[in-house]
């Protein structure tokens, strides 16, 4: 049996931060409200002239940096990503070009929130059906891009950022298991309206943002993260005690602690950035995945359950030993 076994992670944040205290000046909130009902004290944002592909590299570069390999090594190329740079070529191209690699397959995964898992899904598959053997998993966002910076109901909650993994096949798990869900019948809940194909003139008539019922999804994304969790264990015959951390997406605190609590694991098990990063969406997991292997406390052969839940709505989960 060929397993994906993660042999590097990185991440990586713009230098830019962004704290409630600013965001008072700019919409009608308060740092109270927002710490209250989110968790988040503060969140990184791009530069102007910073784009998802340049995060995107840094955090690159850093996961093939502790896998100990080159760029050259990898077979394969998943970003994650909402926010494109360019229409086209896909930002893992535009990625592997940084990277100085040639020929190997990369594309693109849009699962807004849930995208790494996704990605890290699809990159599974790759090598576990011997298509690949290397290969490098992006997650990375510039939320800043599509928020409307005059709607207190979402500018508060998103930062940017990228997080990434090297994974390798390995006769040692690894992924145990992916599970991946969607339902487009809720897009009216969470969307940018606007989109390529109806043009770029209605773009600027104000359907490029972020539109949200903050509340409606925040009970979906409770109930179905306490389902995928449950799908989670049942498909591998595994116990609630098995998991050693829980790395969710970072959306809330408040959706963090009801999933902890499903779970029945304590909170110094979870790993928790939201505080830091606010919601970086298909940056999330990887980057708190990242911050906990290098602070030492994910250790080689615990067991982690990667969650998400967002736009879409799409949702999912991995199963890694690490
Ligand atoms: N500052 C002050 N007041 C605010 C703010 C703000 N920034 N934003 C909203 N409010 C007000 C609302 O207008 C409302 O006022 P009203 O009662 O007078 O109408 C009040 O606060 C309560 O609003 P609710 O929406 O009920 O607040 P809630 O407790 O649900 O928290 C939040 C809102 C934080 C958005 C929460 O619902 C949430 O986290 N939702 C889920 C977000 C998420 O997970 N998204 C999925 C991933 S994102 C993706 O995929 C792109």
């Amino acid at each position: 049996m060929i397993y994906s076994r993660i042999t590097g992670t990185g991440g990586y944040l713009p230098d830019n931060v962004v704290t409630n205290k600013d965001l008072e000046k700019i919409v009608d909130t308060t740092e109270q409200w927002i710490v209250e009902r989110t968790g988040i004290h503060k969140r990184h944002i791009a530069r102007e002239d910073e784009y998802t592909c340049d995060l995107a590299e840094q955090a690159a570069r850093n996961a093939l940096d502790m896998a100990g390999l080159s760029p050259q090594d990898i077979d394969l190329i998943v970003v994650a990503t909402t926010t494109a740079d360019q229409v086209f070529p896909s930002t893992a191209c535009l990625l592997q070009a940084r990277l100085g690699i040639h020929g190997p397959a990369a594309f693109d995964v849009q699962a807004v929130c849930t995208g790494f898992v996704y990605a890290l899904s699809v990159a599974d598959q790759f090598i576990k059906s011997g298509s690949a053997t290397k290969t490098l998993v992006v997650g990375a966002e510039t939320v800043s891009r599509i928020i409307d910076w005059t709607d207190r109901n979402t500018c508060v909650l998103f930062g940017d950022g990228a997080g990434a993994v090297v994974i390798e096949a390995s006769e040692e798990p690894g992924i145990i298991s992916t599970h991946l869900h969607a339902d487009g019948a809720f897009e009216q809940l969470l969307r940018v309206p606007g989109g390529i194909s109806r043009g770029y003139a209605q773009l600027q008539e104000g359907n490029a943002y972020m539109e949200m019922r903050g509340n409606e999804v925040f009970k979906m994304a409770v109930t179905t993260l306490g389902r995928i969790v449950d799908e989670t264990l049942a498909a591998n015959d595994m116990q609630k005690s098995d998991i050693d951390w829980l790395i969710p997406h970072q959306a809330n605190i408040r959706i963090i602690n009801a999933t902890a609590k499903k779970l029945q694991t304590p909170m110094d098990r979870v790993v928790v950035t939201v505080h830091e990063h606010g919601n970086t969406s298909a940056a999330s997991v990887p980057l708190a995945l990242d911050v906990a292997v290098r602070d030492g406390r994910i250790q080689r052969g615990e067991t982690l359950l990667m969650e998400a839940f967002g736009g879409g709505f799409t949702w999912g989960s991995v199963l890694a030993k690490f």
